[in-house]
């Protein structure tokens, strides 16, 4: 149940699955379960509103507590162990990348050493040294800051594969774009996610504007094909780098802007700062005020030709959004940055009244899956930035040894439901970091275990013993229905035992309690003792689990 509904939790950010585990005797104080219930789903709620997909959603209820998983790594805690030492490094070393590990790998966060791949980089790639990266928002695919995937970097180009190099690129170029992987001192990406930085941009700056800039000049170039003399309602947050660089975009465009402020004291910052006509900037009062009443007013009950919205979305943004829903005039386009809005605001009926047409632009989907849109995007922006003048965006910076404390920072500014703006990572020069030692797996070498491996002969299953082989263990045993008339197991079971490892195959079913007792008792009788367990075991039916059929799911399950 729970490997479902984590699946199903992957498959539809939009709804929420929640796992509460209960006793058997629960109903022996119900008063006490009902309110870890409540509990639960009041967390699951506010993590759920604030877009949190990194928080809680699994909970057993036992010994009248509730429980959170958490994952450690395994050490032996009998013994006496050193502290992990801790070395002090420069950042930036050659042919050597520092890597930022969470604390999963390791027990506290800190720079990990990496060693590079020694071999040619792949012919779209290229490789840079990070100078400056931007470490908010937390972006992957999936959303989820835990799995950062890519972030914004600026840097000087070190490597680079051949389509890079055939289209311009040279190594000591400085670059700035999207790179993929946990935050590193040497990052890799597609050489089509990043651009030369324009002159007179530094390091710093040009970490904060990539995602901003690439993602408003698709939104409202390719996407709302805004034009010449046509008007575009901007509901980005005040002096936010994502209005900025709508704000560039739009004006290049040769359009009509507006602009919503929550407060007289927004209003004024567009008009002081960003020459923004006063008549041109609509006080939306934190969502609560018609916005399209304001519009209508100003546009001869026309309404605006573009509305641009997100990355959003507190309430009052979801409010905003859905009045701003009924400003976009006939056959308009309304384009929302990010997917967030249509659970959150998206008045579908109100555009589809006007023949208007919803659409979302998320720049790492651009990144990853639409390589030309992305350069095109990417140099476009950077081309309109260098042009017009912007007075500075605010970006907060750390040094790099302070990546820690700017995480930490991040963390407070949404806990009090506000907003860090752009956080910049920029190592200062000759800066040196922690760097802790890479954990080391378990030793398997103990010749009085045997390791239990769940799971096929030439999968994961198989990898996973051989790779026990290979680090010492002495008795593995693969389990599976037909483990030991696989037509590799002679070779599998061969290989293992040049390596000094007695590799068994059994032939069993972990899903029948029967079986997978009866398998137990011949272990032990024959075996040292199990001390470690690797479930590798499965059965692949590719589809969503909301177009499985109940036949399909009865197969997988059981
Ligand atoms: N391969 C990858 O790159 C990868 C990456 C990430 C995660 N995974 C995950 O790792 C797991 C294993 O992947 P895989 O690629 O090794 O799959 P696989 O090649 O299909 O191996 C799974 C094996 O499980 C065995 N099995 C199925 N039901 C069983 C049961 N009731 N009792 C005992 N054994 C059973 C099957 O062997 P018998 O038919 O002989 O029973 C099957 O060969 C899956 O959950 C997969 O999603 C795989």
């Amino acid at each position: 149940m729970q490997g479902l509904l984590r699946t199903a939790r992957l498959e539809d950010a939009t709804k929420t699955y929640t796992l509460l585990d209960l006793p058997q005797n629960w109903a022996e104080n119900p008063g006490l379960v009902v309110s870890h219930i409540l509990d639960v789903l009041e967390r699951t709620r506010i993590s759920k509103d604030d877009g949190l997909a990194s928080a809680d959603w699994e909970y057993a209820f036992a010994d009248s507590i509730l429980h959170v998983p958490r994952v450690y790594p395994a050490r032996d805690r009998s013994k006496d162990e050193p502290e992990v030492e801790v070395l002090l490094q420069s950042f930036h070393q050659p042919g050597r990348a520092l890597v930022w590990d969470k604390g999963v790998a390791l027990e506290k966060p800190g720079f990990v050493d990496y060693e590079l791949p020694t071999k040619a980089i792949a012919d779209n790639m290229v490789e840079i040294e990070t100078r400056a990266f931007s470490v908010d928002p937390p972006n992957s695919l999936g959303g989820r800051d835990e799995d950062v995937v890519m972030y914004e970097a600026a840097g000087v180009v070190t490597r680079l594969g051949q389509y890079a190099l055939t289209n311009g690129l040279q190594v000591g170029d400085a670059v700035c774009g999207v790179v993929r992987g946990p935050f590193a001192s040497r990052a890799q990406t597609a050489w089509t996610s990043i651009a030369k930085i324009p002159d007179g941009l530094s390091f710093s700056d040009a970490a904060s504007v990539p995602m901003a800039y690439a993602a408003a000049y698709h939104a409202l170039v390719r996407v709302a094909r805004l034009q010449k003399g046509e008007s575009v309602l901007i509901l980005h947050p005040v002096d936010s780098q994502d209005m900025r660089a709508a704000l560039a975009v739009a004006r290049h465009t040769g359009a009509y802007l507006f602009f919503a402020a929550a407060t007289e004291a927004e209003a004024q910052l567009l008009v002081d700062r960003y020459h923004v006509p006063t008549d041109h900037v609509l006080l939306s009062r934190g969502g609560s005020s018609n916005i399209t009443a304001a519009v209508m007013e100003k546009t001869n009950s026309k309404g605006v030709n573009v509305v641009m919205a997100g990355p959003t979305i507190p309430a009052s943004s979801a409010s905003l959004l859905r009045s701003a829903c009924g400003s976009v005039a006939r056959f308009g386009r309304l384009v929302e940055i990010g997917c967030g809005g249509l659970g959150k605001g998206v008045n579908l009926a109100a555009l589809a009244a006007r023949c208007a047409t919803y659409a979302c632009v998320d720049v790492l989907q651009l990144a990853e899956h639409d390589d030309q849109a992305m350069k095109e995007g990417l140099e476009a922006s950077l081309r309109i930035l260098s042009d017009g003048y912007l007075p500075p965006a605010t970006v907060t910076q750390f040094p790099a040894s302070h990546l820690d404390r700017a995480l930490r920072h991040i963390r407070q500014q949404q806990r009090q439901g506000g907003h860090a703006g752009k956080v910049i990572i920029a190592p200062q020069y000759g800066e040196s970091v922690k760097v802790l030692p890479r954990a080391q797996p378990p030793p398997l070498e103990d010749g009085n275990a045997t390791y239990l491996v769940v799971g096929g002969v030439s999968g994961l299953g198989g990898a996973i013993a051989l790779w026990m082989a290979s680090r010492g263990a002495k008795n593995v045993v693969v389990l599976s229905r037909n483990a030991r008339g696989h037509r590799q197991a002679a070779a599998v079971a061969e290989e293992a035992a040049a390596k000094g490892c007695r590799l068994q195959f059994l032939d069993g079913d972990v899903s029948t309690e029967e079986s997978l007792v009866a398998l137990l008792a011949q272990i032990s009788a024959t075996l040292p003792p199990i001390r470690g367990v690797v479930h590798a075991a499965s059965v692949l039916d590719v589809s969503a689990i909301v177009s499985q059929k109940i036949g399909m799911l009865a197969d997988i399950l059981t």
